[in-house]
């Protein structure tokens, strides 16, 4: 394969057709890692305004890792796969306390960072640092197996991806090698209807040769998604009701939600409710009006999650570290997940009291 000449090719397509994204404009390794953070399951035109509402926030390394992770989260709000977000500030935590502040630029110390996998690793240290490491996300997969003409991304033809990309980076611009896969992935290699006539190596795409570039790779057989009901109470006192912190351990950690859960074995939803807030609360509440159900779909489920306005009976919710009793002005302070912002405008129709 000639490697040298498909470097030279991608470059000068990339220098003529790459878009002018914001992490384009810097050399700031914290503002990349950001960006390649951000950018891992999340489409580009969501991120590009959490992008920049955080640089204006935490215009350096050093003033996120002093911040608290709950004011991260809070930017974070709605971007999704939040495990990100808390990774990122305790891998910035350790660059300011072990590394001086300086991101560091080996490969064994950086990949050894919390949520910093090959890929992060590779497009970080290579866009940054000018290190000639491949960055493989999916479109760069998806361009390569069609070069390749790979069908199956086995083990072993995944290796052979590696290799050629690592053939094909001069050392002098890996960066752009790198993200100039990654654009020919996003602009005219797509999944669906490649756009072979405007592509620079065509000349060398063994799945064009073969015509029907579109069935490289094979698609990966879909899981379905399980289906849960969510039945959650807004338990008021006074003007006041109660959210609760979600485990950093689970999905969807370190967001707040009202108390609630699963239907079990098709009970009612208020029995649901009653037992889950006896569970987490230490209460029994009493049930007032049901609010209404949203649906929605996370990554690898799908909810509907109904809403019941609730009130204490004689005993009190116990103290929890974890919960706190807001007016719902402060909404706005916590992050919640998306699933929630949609039962919060449910609820601004319908008014927001018992
Ligand atoms: N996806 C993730 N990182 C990217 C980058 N640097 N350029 C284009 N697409 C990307």
């Amino acid at each position: 394969m000639q490697t040298k000449e498909i470097a030279q090719k991608l470059l000068l397509w990339y220098s003529k057709n790459k878009r002018l994204l914001p992490f384009r404009k810097t050399n700031d390794p914290y503002k990349i890692w950001l960006s390649e953070v951000m950018l891992q399951q999340t489409k580009m035109k969501t991120v590009i305004p959490y992008y920049k509402r955080w640089l204006k926030r935490y215009p350096t390394l050093q003033s996120a890792a002093e911040t608290s992770t709950d004011s991260l989260l809070k930017l974070w709000e709605g971007l999704g796969y939040y495990q990100r977000c808390r990774n990122f500030h305790r891998a910035l935590k350790i660059v300011a306390s072990n590394y001086n502040g300086k991101i560091p630029s080996s490969f064994d110390d950086f990949i050894n960072l919390p949520g910093v996998g090959e890929y992060t690793a590779g497009a970080v240290l290579s866009i940054a640092f000018n290190k000639p490491i491949p960055a493989i996300d999916g479109n760069v997969k998806r361009v390569m197996s069609r070069i390749l003409g790979i069908k199956n991304l086995t083990l072993y033809n995944k290796r052979r991806i590696k290799q050629t990309i690592y053939k094909i980076i001069p050392t002098g611009n890996p960066g752009d090698i790198n993200q100039a896969l990654m654009e020919l992935g996003a602009l005219l290699c797509t999944p669906q209807s490649p756009n072979c006539t405007k592509c620079p190596i065509t000349k060398y795409c063994n799945a064009y040769k073969l015509s029907k570039p579109e069935l490289y790779p094979l698609p990966k057989e879909q899981k379905k998604i399980p289906h849960f009901i969510i039945v959650t109470g807004i338990i008021w006192r006074d003007s006041k009701f109660y959210i609760q912190k979600r485990d950093e351990k689970s999905m969807l950690g370190g967001l707040w939600e009202f108390p609630g859960g699963k239907i079990e074995n098709k009970e009612s939803l208020e029995l649901a409710l009653k037992r889950e807030i006896k569970e987490e609360c230490g209460i029994i509440p009493i049930i007032k009006d049901k609010i209404g159900c949203v649906e929605h779909s996370y990554s690898h489920f799908s909810i509907s999650l109904n809403c019941f306005h609730c009130i204490e009976s004689d005993e009190k919710i116990r103290f929890s570290k974890n919960g706190a009793w807001i007016t719902h002005d402060e909404i706005c302070l916590y992050p919640f997940p998306k699933a929630n912002h949609k039962l919060f405008n449910l609820i601004n129709k319908k008014g927001w009291h018992v």
